[in-house]
Formats: structure tokens, sequence, C-alpha cells
């Protein structure tokens, strides 16, 4: 099984890297883009105290990213594993990583057409969860329990 590591993205040279796969997401799915052609939410990463980016490498390689949004609960805000890695558990293992980061309430949320993104969470969620259909599609609550 390849190395999965997850880091958070706090320094500017590694903001381009980010903003790369933001595109790649974009160009990947349906996401909204700003007028100048990123991620519209990207800046808050490094603006809003509750705002958190990760990358995460596989093998030493980027292969994905996780945006998150620290509160109650905390959410998934973007996750995206890049086509060559992705049906390897690699997504399902950084996922886990970066709920264990963060212990408490979660919520991941999908749009309703991507139901490959509601059968990758309900996979991916370490804990038993409760999910919602929601205007916005599918929503998963759980707990992530904290170190005893
Ligand atoms: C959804 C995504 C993150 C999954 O990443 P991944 O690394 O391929 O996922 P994993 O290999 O860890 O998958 C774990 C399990 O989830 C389920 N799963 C993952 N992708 C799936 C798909 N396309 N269709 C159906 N089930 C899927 C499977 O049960 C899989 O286990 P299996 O491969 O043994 O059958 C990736 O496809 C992706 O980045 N998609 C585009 C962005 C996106 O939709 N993000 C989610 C937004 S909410």
């Amino acid at each position: 099984m390849s190395a999965v590591a997850l880091r958070m993205v706090e320094q500017l040279r590694t903001r381009r890297l980010l903003l790369w796969l933001a595109l790649v997401v974009a160009g990947a799915s349906a996401i909204t883009v700003g007028v100048v052609g990123v991620y519209r939410y990207l800046d808050n990463y490094w603006i809003d105290d509750d705002r958190r980016p990760f990358l995460f490498r596989v093998d030493g390689h980027w292969a994905g990213f996780g945006l998150v949004r620290l509160g109650d609960p905390n959410d998934v805000a973007e996750f995206f594993v890049l086509r060559k890695y992705r049906r390897r558990g690699i997504g399902k293992i950084a996922a886990r990583h970066l709920f264990e980061r963060f212990p408490g309430a979660w919520q991941v949320r999908q749009n309703p057409a991507n139901v490959a993104a509601t059968a990758f969470w309900r996979q991916a969620i370490p804990v038993e969860f409760v999910e919602h259909v929601t205007e916005t599609g599918p929503v998963q609550h759980f707990v992530i329990a904290g170190a005893h």
C-alpha cells in the first residue's frame, strides 16, 4: 500500500500548487470559479482562521487536496484526488487523516449529481454516520472521537 502524507499548505510558494490543483478540479467538475479563473474561496484559506488547506502526497508525489472549514460541525469544503491515483484507497486514507486532525462533529456534503462522491464518503467515513438529503444534496453527519 502506498504511503499517504498530509500537509497543511501554509507557505506562499506552495500556494501556486494549490491554485493549480483547484483549476484541475474546476476543469474536471462543474465547480464555480471566480472572475479571474480561480476557485472563488481559495484566498480565504489564507485569510480566515476557520479555513484550513491540506495537500496530500502519495509516495512523495502530490496527489490531491482537501479544504476544511472548522466549526461545529467541521466541514469538508472540497476534496480531490488526481485521476491517476483514484480507486486505490488513497482518498479514504487521506480523508481519515483529515478527520483525525480535528476530533469532534463533522459533516461532508455532496452535489446530488456526484453519486461517485456519495459512494466514496459512505466508505471513507470511519465511524457510524447519519445521512440526510437536503435541497443541496446528501449530507453525512458523524463524530470523530478525540485521543484519550
Ligand atoms: C471522490 C474521490 C475523492 C474518491 O477518491 P479515491 O481515492 O478514488 O477513493 P478511494 O479509492 O479511497 O475509494 C474508497 C471507496 O469509495 C468508493 N468509491 C470511490 N470512488 C468511487 C466511484 N467513482 N464510484 C463508486 N464508488 C466509489 C468505493 O467503494 C471505493 O472502494 P473500492 O475502490 O474498493 O470499491 C475522487 O474520485 C475525486 O477526487 N473525484 C473528483 C472530486 C470529487 O468528486 N470530490 C468529492 C466532492 S464531495
